[in-house]
Parts: C-alpha cells; sequence; structure tokens
C-alpha cells in the first residue's frame, strides 16, 4: 500500500502554505492515518502551527542519530509531523547519500499511512522541485499580489518541465473578495495556458482573515481552532475537494518517487514518469 501525497508549495514566500498544510492535514487525519512531513528543511515551522514541540526532527535523521519512524512528533488523532527544524543552513541543500537514504526510509513509512501532506519551502531550488515533482498532486498558493503570481508561474513553469504530465492544483489565499480572487485566478490560468500549455485547476479562494493569524498564534490549525470563521469555511471547502482528489488517485509512492528525481542533482526535464 503507498501513501497518496499531495506537495503544498509556492514561488513566493509568506503566502500561506504552512497555515493552509496544517488545516489540510488535520481535515485528512481524521479520515485515515496521515503523515505531514516539513520539507522546509532547516527552516521548518510546521511544529509550530500543530502546537507540538518536536523531540528530534529531519536534522536528527539526516545526522544519522534517528531512523524516519523514530523523529516522528504526534499531533493529534490520526497525525503524526516529521519536522523540518530550524535555522539549519545546510538542511536546505541535502548531499545526495542523504538524499537516498531518506527516500528509502520514506517509501517504507508511508505504508502506515493513508495521506502524505508536504509544506514546502518557497522557491525552486532543486530540492524544492524534486518534493513538488515526487508528490501525486501539486497545490499552489498564490496570492492577489503580482509578484506573487509572477513567482507562481515561475514555479508552474519549472515544474512542467520536471513533470509535463502532473497536474497542478491552485488556491488563492488573503483574497479581498471574491471579484480580486476571480480576477487572480483567471489571470494565472491565462498566462499558464498562453505560454505553458498548462491548465493549472483552481479550487477556490481563502479571504484574508485576522482567524488566521489567531489560530497561528494559537498554535492551533484554523479548521479545528475557528472553522466557522470567513477563511475556515472556505477551507473546509478547499480541503474537502483535496481529500477527494487524493482519496481518488492511484498513488505513485512517495519515496519511489523522490528516488527517481535527481538525487539532489540539479533536475533535467521529464524525469518523473508517470506509472
Ligand atoms: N487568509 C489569511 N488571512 C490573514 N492572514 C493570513 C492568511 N493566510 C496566511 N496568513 C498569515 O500569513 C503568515 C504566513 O503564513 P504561512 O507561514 O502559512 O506562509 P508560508 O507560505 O508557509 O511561508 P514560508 O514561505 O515562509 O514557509 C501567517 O502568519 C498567517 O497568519
Ligand atoms: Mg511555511
Amino acid at each position: 500500500m503507498r501513501a497518496a501525497s499531495l506537495c503544498v508549495a509556492s514561488g513566493k514566500g509568506g503566502v500561506g502554505k504552512s497555515f493552509l498544510s496544517a488545516s489540510i492535514a488535520a481535515y485528512c487525519a481524521s479520515r485515515g492515518r496521515t503523515l505531514l512531513i516539513d520539507a522546509d528543511l532547516g527552516m521548518g515551522n510546521a511544529h509550530i502551527l500543530q502546537g507540538v514541540k518536536p523531540q528530534a526532527s529531519l536534522v536528527d535523521f539526516i545526522e544519522r542519530e534517528h531512523t524516519i519512524g523514530d523523529i516522528r512528533t504526534p499531533c493529534g488523532e490520526g497525525l503524526d509531523l516529521l519536522a523540518g527544524g530550524s535555522g539549519i543552513p545546510h538542511m536546505a541543500v541535502l548531499q545526495r547519500e542523504d538524499r537516498a537514504r531518506l527516500s528509502d526510509q520514506l517509501a517504507e513509512l508511508e505504508v502506515s499511512y493513508k495521506f502524505l501532506l508536504l509544506d514546502s519551502a518557497a522557491g525552486i531550488s532543486s530540492q524544492t522541485m524534486s518534493f513538488a515533482a515526487a508528490a501525486d498532486r501539486l497545490l499552489l498558493v498564490l496570492t492577489p499580489d503580482v509578484t506573487s503570481m509572477t513567482d507562481a508561474y515561475g514555479f508552474l513553469k519549472v515544474h512542467n518541465q520536471v513533470r509535463p504530465a502532473g497536474e497542478a492544483l491552485f488556491v488563492i489565499n488573503r483574497a479581498k473578495d471574491e471579484e480580486q480572487a476571480h480576477k487572480t485566478a483567471d489571470k494565472f490560468r491565462e498566462v499558464s495556458e498562453r505560454f505553458l500549455g498548462v491548465q493549472p485547476r483552481w479550487l477556490g479562494f481563502l479571504p484574508e482573515d485576522p482567524a488566521v493569524g489567531a489560530s497561528v498564534n494559537r498554535g492551533t490549525p484554523l479548521l479545528l481552532d475557528d472553522p466557522s470563521a470567513p477563511a475556515g469555511r472556505a477551507l473546509t471547502g478547499i480541503a474537502g475537494q483535496l481529500f477527494s482528489e487524493l482519496e481518488c488517485l492511484s498513488p505513485r509512492g512517495l519515496g519511489r518517487s523522490l528516488q527517481s528525481v535527481g538525487g539532489g542533482q540539479p533536475l533535467s526535464p521529464s524525469v518523473v514518469r508517470e506509472t
């Protein structure tokens, strides 16, 4: 059995990936055993949004003190976290042998889970693109800011070179209102279609909402903290769509796919084959 995986990513930083991942993970966990992977290695904060204090992180795994199973932090019923560790710059670019060990052990570990969620680092580093390409689905997060859209386009362009047949989904976060969200989504679809020939699928938008910051500060995913807040209601709809998507696909196996995406080396086009 392989787990179905989703990578939450963005071009620009600070757009809401970790906040979204925290709640999507909580949603999935109430329906099947879920592993949240903080793929922002060396700068992770997924544990803060789950309100837990990890005893170990992927830093300990890489430094060979633990197996990957040992570094899991329980976050509540059905949800475990692989914390990314913070303030460790060398984690942002893993060595080839460390990447190989990570993918091998993930391949073994994932059989215990139904869903894997990757909370990615921002940007288009080789490591980040590998995680995005290896996951079954990519969820791009962008805001109405023109810089966020430009960077999301840049991300999709590179992703499309690495995994041409991969299907990208996207959400607009921090929209002022529905009209602004629609305009942003239309523009993003239009440039993606025109210049890349791909059609990312829009799942919806989340409004700017003070309840988000409050839930982050409390260390509780918004869906558990304040599901009836405007962003909470929107998130329930988006998490539901993602859950259905993950439940219906045939998982390729994250560990196995990671093994085929470059081992930390610069990625070459079309290295990920759809199997
Ligand atoms: N819809 C929203 N309304 C209000 N605030 C929001 C919303 N979405 C995100 N934020 C705020 O934006 C901040 C950044 O969010 P988050 O940490 O999830 O971004 P990120 O994309 O994971 O950042 P990084 O690229 O650094 O990993 C959070 O402190 C959160 O409170
Ligand atoms: Mg983050």
